[in-house]
């Protein structure tokens, strides 16, 4: 059981230190992949700057194609300061 607890604790501190960790299964380890059968673009040949603000517009309504409410829901428990963690990590 404290075997299990203390997993459970260091996973979510990755989980935390790294808020790219949840988008892996779509967009690939390093943004590398086109989400869900080509339904995105491949995320990491976006710049820092445009991959900020395609998330800043997800967040309020702005951007986003026919799945946009998927990404909605993927970028509104992001602080722009988790935004601006994955733009460093992901963008160009
Ligand atoms: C369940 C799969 C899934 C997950 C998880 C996911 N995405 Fe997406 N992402 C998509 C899809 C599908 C699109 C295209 C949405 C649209 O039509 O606007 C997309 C679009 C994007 C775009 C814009 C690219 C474009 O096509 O204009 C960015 C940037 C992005 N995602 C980043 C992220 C980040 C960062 C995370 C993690 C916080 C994340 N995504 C999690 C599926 C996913």
């Amino acid at each position: 059981m404290k075997k299990f607890l203390s997993l459970f604790l260091i996973t979510s501190c990755l989980a935390y230190a790294n808020p790219y960790a949840k988008c892996i299964g779509c967009h690939g380890t390093n943004g590398e992949k086109a989400a869900l059968n080509g339904k995105s673009i491949i995320i990491k040949n976006m710049t820092k700057a445009e991959l900020k603000s395609a998330m800043l517009g997800y967040k309020d309504g702005s951007y986003g194609g026919s799945m946009k409410a998927l990404m909605q829901a993927q970028s509104k428990p992001l602080s722009e300061a988790d935004i601006d963690t994955i733009a460093e990590q992901i963008g160009k």
